[in-house]
């Protein structure tokens, strides 16, 4: 059995890492690919080329794994992959209700099954979102994300990311 495991891996965090290497103990082959998240429109950090390139360098040692993207709906993917099922990780409860909904709307679009696999508890605070801001700050993300992914964040906010807040402003 094949999976695909879609995201918008801004960067791919620890979290993403975890859910992924144990995905790939459990399939046969695992497709990481990179799709548009409506409510990111814009906001990305990496572009489509950067977000591939952190993908492939981060995940070269998984042997069953490979690095793609698709602009289109998660369901014509699946489609054109001949189906196999996604993956999801779950950090939280909060993170449920949204996959929940997800899953339930690519099943009725498309008959594809979901699995989810609880990311281990050690990574349940880790973002990728969370991983730019520190960046932005040059805070420490080096326990956070894979080592491509953190060189990348370093690369991105060299010579200071957030500008100075105003005193009194
Ligand atoms: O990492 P993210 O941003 O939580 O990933 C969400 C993603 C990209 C998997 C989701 O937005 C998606 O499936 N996008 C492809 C378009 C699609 O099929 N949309 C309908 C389901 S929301």
């Amino acid at each position: 059995m094949n999976a695909v495991f879609p995201g918008s891996f801004d960067p791919i965090t620890n979290g993403h890492m975890d859910v992924l290497t144990r995905a790939s103990k459990i399939f046969d082959h695992v497709t990481v690919t990179v799709m548009h998240n409506a409510r990111k429109q814009g906001r990305h950090l990496f572009t489509l080329e950067e977000r591939l390139d952190i993908l492939r360098a981060d995940t070269g040692h998984l042997s069953n794994v490979s690095v793609d993207s698709f602009g289109g709906l998660l369901v014509t993917y699946m489609q054109q992959q001949g189906q196999g099922v996604i993956v999801r990780g779950l950090r939280a409860v909060s993170d449920y209700e949204y996959e929940l909904q997800i899953a339930h709307l690519n099943r009725q679009l498309g008959e594809v099954e979901t699995v989810f696999i609880m990311a281990a508890t050690r990574w349940s605070y880790v973002s990728s979102s969370m991983a730019r801001e520190i960046a932005s700050y040059q805070g420490d993300i080096a326990s956070m994300v894979p080592p491509a992914s953190a060189a990348a964040l370093r690369r991105k906010f060299q010579g200071g990311g957030q500008g100075q807040i105003e005193r009194g402003g």
